[in-house]
């Protein structure tokens, strides 16, 4: 790639993320969301030519997943190795590559809200009022997220690249747009709600690395293919497809679907991971605030840490001379290094200088090949059970209306106090409640 052409493809990813962060605050995304279209409209999919063959089709996807997992299971019983993790650093990563998209988690059907007087589109407003917990912040999709995060010390994250947030402003295009664009928008449900292999496969390795994965075991049972939202989503196409010009509308539906495959998928994501590259971003982050903080007796290799710290692009220099030093030794437990102690800790000499991410960066950098003893399985939720529902105070201002309450649950505002109230109030209103707390 020529020096402008890589200028030219940084400018339009970084464009992306800024788009995401315009539609989040409410800005327009017709254009773009035409332009993503055009995009996909020669790519392949797996979709049939028929759509009477799309039971078919989706009971094919769920056995040869349930096959795949079963292999899976296998593998792992016969003691091979985990195929997504290498260590907790590499999952906390990719808990934070994907937090964009599961910020506005169910966003791409927040416009089927307006059509509660209309039964047909009611299998797809209940999938929306599902990912936004009916307005329980306990089942509030964004909000289990959120929380997950947070607990593992991992909300302010780094940087993402733009491509992170390609997904997630797709889903707020369409959110949007589902009045002129009904067809691609159950098109990308249908996509976007089949359970995949890799959910299943990443709730077991979470939990495995003692990481609670009650977010990815919900989506396992809410999305089911017998009762859940991808059977749902079937319905919806066959109340929802017109009786005359069923093929164009079939078709905008087909480009709908491939929107799912814009960006990276899951597994290839999960695979570009480098636990060396990201502890040096890290590091390379924080040098510039720590290069004036160290007494100048801390000496490596006969420069001061300030000294190391000071100059740009020296970390993996540093990373070297820890080691060359023995203040590292690495393939062997961090506790048995020098420099584990002055970062972990109560009493640790740096306590509070690295964040849980990269504490954990530093320690599977150092631990290397080392396995310490297994992490104490962590079952999904157990974290989740104690959070008691918010008092129903009333919102600041009251969104009184239909129109000020759908309003109110746009992009991820629906995961705060007022937009869990509108929630409620939606429900309630409509008629649509379905038991349940709320
Ligand atoms: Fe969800
Ligand atoms: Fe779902």
């Amino acid at each position: 790639m020529t020096a402008m052409a890589s200028k030219g493809a940084r400018t339009a990813s970084e464009a992306l993320a800024r788009r995401y962060r315009a539609l989040l605050a409410g800005g327009c995304g017709r254009a773009w969301l035409e332009r993503q279209l055009r995009h996909v409209q020669a790519m392949p999919d797996d979709l049939p030519d028929d759509p009477q063959q799309l039971p078919g089709w989706a009971l094919a996807h769920v056995s040869a997943v349930a096959e795949a997992h079963a292999a899976y299971l296998r593998q792992r019983q016969e003691g091979g190795p985990r195929r997504y993790f290498a260590n907790r650093a590499h999952a906390l990563w990719f808990l934070q590559q994907v937090a964009p998209t599961k910020a506005v988690d169910g966003a791409w059907l927040h416009g089927t809200l307006r059509h509660w007087r209309d039964p047909r589109y009611h299998g797809l407003i209940r999938t929306f009022l599902e990912e936004l917990g009916n307005g329980d912040p306990r089942c509030n999709h964004v909000l289990i997220y959120q929380r997950l995060l947070s607990r593992l010390g991992c909300l302010q994250g780094p940087p993402l690249k733009p491509e992170r947030y390609l997904q997630g402003a797709l889903q707020l295009a369409l959110g949007q747009q589902c009045e002129q664009r009904l067809p691609e928008v159950i098109g990308y449900n249908l996509g976007y709600e089949q359970p995949p292999l890799h959910l299943l496969i990443t709730t077991h390795e979470l939990a495995e690395l003692g990481i609670d994965a009650h977010y990815f075991q919900l989506h396992v049972t809410i999305d089911n293919a017998a009762s859940g939202h991808a059977c749902r989503a079937l319905e919806s196409l066959r109340l929802l497809q017109p009786s005359s010009a069923g093929e164009a509308f079939y078709q905008r539906l087909r480009q709908g679907y491939r929107l799912n495959d814009l960006g990276l998928d899951t597994p290839s994501l999960i695979a570009t991971f480098d636990l060396e590259h990201e502890l040096l971003g890290a590091l390379e982050r924080k040098r510039v605030y720590g290069q004036f903080m160290h007494s100048d007796r801390c000496r490596l290799q006969g420069r001061t840490i300030n000294q190391w710290l000071a100059e740009p692009g020296a970390m993996a220099a540093f990373l070297d001379a820890l080691q060359a030093q023995g203040w590292v030794e690495r393939n062997r437990n961090p506790l048995h290094s020098r420099l584990w102690a002055l970062i972990e800790g109560p009493t640790a000499a740096m306590f509070g200088v690295f964040s849980a991410y990269e504490k954990q960066l530093w320690h599977d950098w150092i631990a290397g090949s080392w396995q310490g003893p297994s992490v104490r399985r962590v079952m999904p939720g157990q974290w989740e059970q104690d959070l008691a529902l918010e008092p129903a105070v009333p919102c600041a201002a009251p969104a009184s209306t239909i129109d000020g309450l759908i309003a109110a649950m746009a992009g991820n505002r629906h995961a705060e106090p007022a937009g869990l109230r509108a929630t409620r109030d939606y429900i309630r209103a409509t008629g649509l409640a379905q038991g349940g707390p709320c």
